[in-house]
């Protein structure tokens, strides 16, 4: 049986299979997405590809720049023919939660733009209902705190918090200089939770993804 690492690696690896010469290419945020880089810049050295690279976080965009394929600024672009990235849950129907790295609204932005969402993963990250495990990430406005904690209580939300730093005091603070607060739902609408999440004031973006999600055959999961 494979180790999760190993298929995140082997799903990351059928995702830049998918890549040919001349394409725009989204790279996603994650241990997951790491992989797939790694792989492309493997690609791009052995089969020389012309390939142009956008980052959805500072993160991808130092390891991508690490191992050679330099990232254009997202601001840029308005189409890209593949994104690829990871999850960390998925349901029966595709719809995402993302956000563990704290880069979904980056994420979001990207995939909107994509022709092809590429979403890879290992096995752990299929649910049944979204929302079980996982929090919703939501990307705050920092002065946004309280009256966003509010509506989050009127939606439903069965327990939220600020998401922290680890390696300093106080909130974490995103690529864009934002807070995130986690929140905990009995999630049965995903589509209807991300449009009402997004709809309080001083909230940029939420880790919800039912309005863009990847097709069936671009969901790789192992
Ligand atoms: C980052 C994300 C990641 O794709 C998600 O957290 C999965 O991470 P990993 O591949 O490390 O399990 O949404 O914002």
């Amino acid at each position: 049986m494979k180790s999760i690492s190993e298929a995140k690696k082997e799903a990351a690896l059928r995702a830049v299979r998918l890549v040919q010469d001349g394409q725009n290419i989204g790279l996603g945020t994650g241990s997951t997405a790491n992989f797939a880089i790694i792989e492309l810049s493997k690609r791009v050295k052995a089969e020389g590809l012309n390939l142009r690279f956008v980052a959805s976080s500072y993160e991808t965009s130092h390891l991508a720049t690490k191992l050679g394929l330099d990232c254009l600024s997202l601001e840029y672009f308005s189409q890209l023919d593949i994104s690829i990235d990871g999850a960390d849950e998925i349901d029966p129907e595709l719809n995402l939660i993302k956000g563990g790295g704290g880069a979904h609204t980056q994420e979001k932005i990207m995939h909107s733009m994509t022709k092809r969402f590429i979403v890879i993963a290992d096995s752990s990250k299929q649910v049944k209902t979204l929302g079980k495990a996982f929090p919703v990430p939501i990307e705050i406005v920092p002065c946004a705190k309280s009256i966003v904690s509010k509506n989050l209580e009127r939606l439903g939300a069965k327990k939220y918090k600020l998401r922290v730093s680890a390696n300093k005091s106080g909130p974490r603070i995103t690529d864009n200089g934002n807070w995130i607060i986690d929140a905990y739902f009995e999630i049965d609408n995903p589509l209807k939770l991300e449009l009402e999440l997004n709809k309080i004031s001083g909230v940029l973006e939420n880790g919800i993804f039912a309005r863009i999600r990847p097709n069936a055959k671009d969901c790789l999961v192992v």
